[in-house]
């Protein structure tokens, strides 16, 4: 079978990470959460040009990447051309797996991979975002909803690849959604893409 591609951007906190777990279960392609890779960059410490250069699979599986500090930290490596350049092969080359990929970041349909069959735009309100991340990290929900602002501002407001939907995405608003729902959504999309 030809490569095929699912490309799904949008900002923190809005669904892109379940759809994407889900629809390639659902059909049987290979999944990247690029955002796993900025954050273990950002984790790395140090030079953050050389980590990104140097990053290895030990990198990619330490516990402590998902926390709201790796975040942080992963939106700021995000900001340096270099880091940017020194990931894009990588992904490229994942997106063309045998069987099918779905990846899920910030800049898959407008940088990483212009060519994907099919672009997901996974967005919410902010409030809403931000009270789904506070479900799971607790402490002050406008402390939260202050650092998703605030990763949002630096995700769409940086000049190399800023946050932005594709002309051709399709854009998926999960805010009055439940995750199931935008699930079946971006499914129904794909299907009719995608024929064996
Ligand atoms: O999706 P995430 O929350 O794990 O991403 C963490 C940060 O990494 C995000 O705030 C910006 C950066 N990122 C990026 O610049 N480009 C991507 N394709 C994915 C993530």
């Amino acid at each position: 079978m030809a490569a095929f591609t699912v490309a799904i951007d949008g900002p923190a906190a809005a669904g892109k990470g379940t759809i994407g777990r889900v629809v390639a279960a659902r059909f049987g392609f290979q999944h990247l959460d690029t955002g796993l890779l900025y954050r273990a960059v950002g984790a790395k410490g140090g030079d953050p040009v050389s980590s990104a250069r140097s990053l290895t699979a030990e990198d990619l599986s330490r516990s402590d990447l998902r926390s709201m500090e790796a975040g942080q930290a992963a939106s700021r490596v995000a900001l340096i051309p270099e880091v940017r350049a020194a990931l894009v092969e990588f992904q490229r080359r994942f997106a063309r797996a045998e069987g099918g990929a779905v990846l899920d970041g910030r800049d898959i349909g407008t940088v990483i991979c212009p060519e994907a069959e099919v672009k997901l735009y996974v967005t919410a309100s902010p409030e809403v975002r931000a009270h789904r991340r506070w479900l799971e990290v607790g402490g002050s929900e406008a402390q939260v909803l202050a650092e998703v602002r605030e990763r949002d501002a630096r995700d769409m407001g940086r000049a190399d690849a800023p946050l932005r939907a594709a002309a051709d995405a399709v854009v998926i608003d999960t805010s009055a959604m439940t995750i199931d729902a935008a699930v079946e959504r971006a499914c129904s999309v794909i299907a009719a893409r995608f024929r064996i």
